[in-house]
């Protein structure tokens, strides 16, 4: 049988290991890195390889025994009851571009729940973390969600918007971006940083996969937040996502 889960170890492990791909990931931010495409519209570059071993390292030498779901080297030791979930940039195209908005995920799923997350920004000299019932922080700050309970006085942070403006959702998608105080499009892991530190009200985000969503469903959760799918499931499986101060929550949805 596994050993209970020391949350606050894996907290530790987690912040070390996005640390760790910061780093990695910055040796390369310089104009002219090479591109690889792994699809039609999904970068990537020695940058993201290096900052996922340098992520793998730590995780593996600590937890040998759990699963891991990762963007550039796929999933291992599927059926674990741990399992850890791994972007090493989101954000991959903002990074070649010498943008602000990338910085590597992590998190921790046990038993079907994400218990532990952590995500920085290196460009910003940012980092977040959370573990279930222990608080979100940044650099050391906790961090909690804004209190406004209006839609014409809240801050809509979105994601990409050629996967938010198709069918089904579309209309919501307008409704909401209408009818908010402003919206902004901050970028990639950028969006749901502004909705941690209270300085947006609500984020919504589509056409992604877990490991680009893992760590801010606890990070949202535990600065006071509710994060959930399009249709109001709390998973972070389904390829969209909405994460708000909670008082919005219900109506984001129901505009959705
Ligand atoms: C991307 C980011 C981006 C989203 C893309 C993802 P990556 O992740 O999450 O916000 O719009 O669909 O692919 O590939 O840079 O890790």
């Amino acid at each position: 049988m596994a050993p209970p889960l020391d949350l606050a170890h894996a907290l530790q492990v987690a912040c070390r290991a996005a640390s760790a791909a910061a780093e990695a990931a910055l040796r390369h931010f310089h104009p002219g890195i090479k591109v690889e495409f792994k699809g039609e519209k999904s970068p990537v570059t020695v940058a993201d390889r290096e900052a996922e071993q340098a992520i793998l390292s730590i995780i593996r030498a600590e937890f040998p025994q759990h699963g891991l779901l990762c963007e550039e080297s796929g999933c291992h030791g599927a059926g674990a009851e741990s399992r850890w979930i791994i972007d090493p940039i989101d954000g991959t195209r903002g990074f070649i571009r010498g943008g602000l908005f990338w910085g590597p995920l992590v998190a921790l799923e046990h038993e079907g729940d994400i218990v532990v997350g952590a995500m920085t920004i290196p460009t910003l000299g940012e980092s977040y973390w959370a573990a279930r019932g222990m608080g979100c922080y940044r650099n050391g700050e906790k961090l909690q969600v804004s209190a406004c309970s209006e839609w014409s006085q809240a801050t809509l942070s979105m994601g990409e918007l050629d996967r938010l403006l198709v069918q089904p959702w579309d209309q919501g998608v307008l409704r909401l971006v209408r009818t908010a105080q402003s919206t902004r499009c901050y970028g990639d892991l950028g969006g749901v940083a502004m909705v941690l530190a209270g300085r947006a009200d609500a984020w919504i985000e589509a056409g992604v996969q877990a490991w680009d969503l893992a760590p801010h469903k606890i990070l949202v959760e535990e600065a006071g937040g509710r994060f959930t799918d399009f249709t109001g499931l709390p998973t972070v499986a389904s390829g969209n996502a909405v994460a708000t101060n909670g008082v919005l929550h219900a109506h984001v949805l129901e505009e959705l």
